[in-house]
């Protein structure tokens, strides 16, 4: 499957939610959907699934219009929204058995699926009890369980990790890498090691605009030379700096990890960029 994003906006009223963003997603790729809150991730995301439409521009699967023919792109998607809602009487089988009739699979497939589905999130042994009863993390299982009824090609989860403990994280990120070998998987987050290990393709979002759209391994070869590591000296402890990745409390004082395109102190020395400075560079504008 091939997704041509082209030029497409959002305005909410006049404010403009997302700019003119243009871009490719294609079948085996991993796409990692980064920004701040409110940098226009959900809108993007809602718009692609075609929940809302845009302001202008379109959205094209295998070369046809998808905010002309929504059917078209709802065929073939499994959503997660940001703030899924479920039936809390019904049990985690109940629910996704009636999921599936909503998404029309026969009730023996429906069955395969849920059952199959159930076992890989982990979920079998608490299948009869009732959602109300569950965790954030095990409903967030659930929503994700649903998104993926029916098989569907294009998978898009917004902010899906926020519930998951961590070993549930990596069992989730593994779980997407595996789906993405073949199909076209959209992961937005604010948090980067959700993404770091699996992502093929990065895009990144400040303010409604797209300011990154390559790979974690493009990422990180510009960020190189522009992240530092340095002892804060005692007089700029109150002083507000911008670009600080990570600040520790060492025995010589406070270290600071700041991400800038000049040695930002006498004393910082230059380190090897991880993913995570390599996205503040973008945000910073480090190298634009
Ligand atoms: N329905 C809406 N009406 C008005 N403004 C909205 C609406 N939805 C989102 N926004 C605004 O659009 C911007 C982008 O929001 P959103 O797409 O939810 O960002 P993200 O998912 O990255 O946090 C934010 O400033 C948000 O307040
Ligand atoms: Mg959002």
């Amino acid at each position: 499957m091939l997704l041509e994003v082209n030029e497409i906006s959002k305005n909410y009223g006049t404010f403009p939610a997302l700019k003119p963003l243009s871009c490719r997603m294609e079948s085996g790729e991993l796409i990692g959907l980064v920004g701040s809150n409110g940098a226009g991730k959900t809108t993007f995301i809602k718009i692609l699934s075609t929940l809302i439409k845009p302001s202008g521009g379109d959205v094209l699967l295998n070369g046809r219009s998808i905010i002309k023919n929504p059917m078209i792109m709802q065929k073939n998607i499994g959503y997660l929204p940001q703030d899924m809602a479920y039936y809390p009487n019904l049990s985690a089988v109940e629910f996704l058995m009636y999921m599936a009739a909503l998404k029309r699979l026969s009730k023996k497939k429906a069955k395969q699926q849920v059952e199959y589905l159930l076992e890989i999130l982990h979920l079998s042994d608490v299948k009869n009890k009732r959602l109300s009863d569950f965790s954030g993390g095990m409903k967030q299982r659930v929503g994700i369980a649903c998104a993926l009824l029916g098989n569907p090609e294009i998978i898009i989860v917004d902010e899906p990790t926020t519930g998951l403990d961590p070993e549930e994280r990596i069992t989730f990120r593994n779980l997407l890498s595996k789906l993405a070998c073949s199909k076209i998987v959209i992961l937005s987050t604010h948090i980067i090691s959700d993404i770091e290990a699996a992502a093929s393709k990065i895009m990144v979002l400040k303010k409604g605009n797209l300011m990154f759209d390559h790979t974690p391994e493009t990422l990180l070869h510009q960020a190189q030379g522009c992240v530092w590591e340095y002892i804060l000296p005692a007089n700029r402890v109150n002083e507000q700096i911008a670009g600080i990745s990570s600040m520790i409390q060492t025995e010589e004082g406070i270290k600071v990890r700041q991400v800038s395109r000049e040695k930002p102190s006498a004393n910082a020395v230059s380190v090897k960029a991880n993913l995570e400075d390599a996205c503040l560079c973008v945000l910073e504008e480090v190298f634009s």
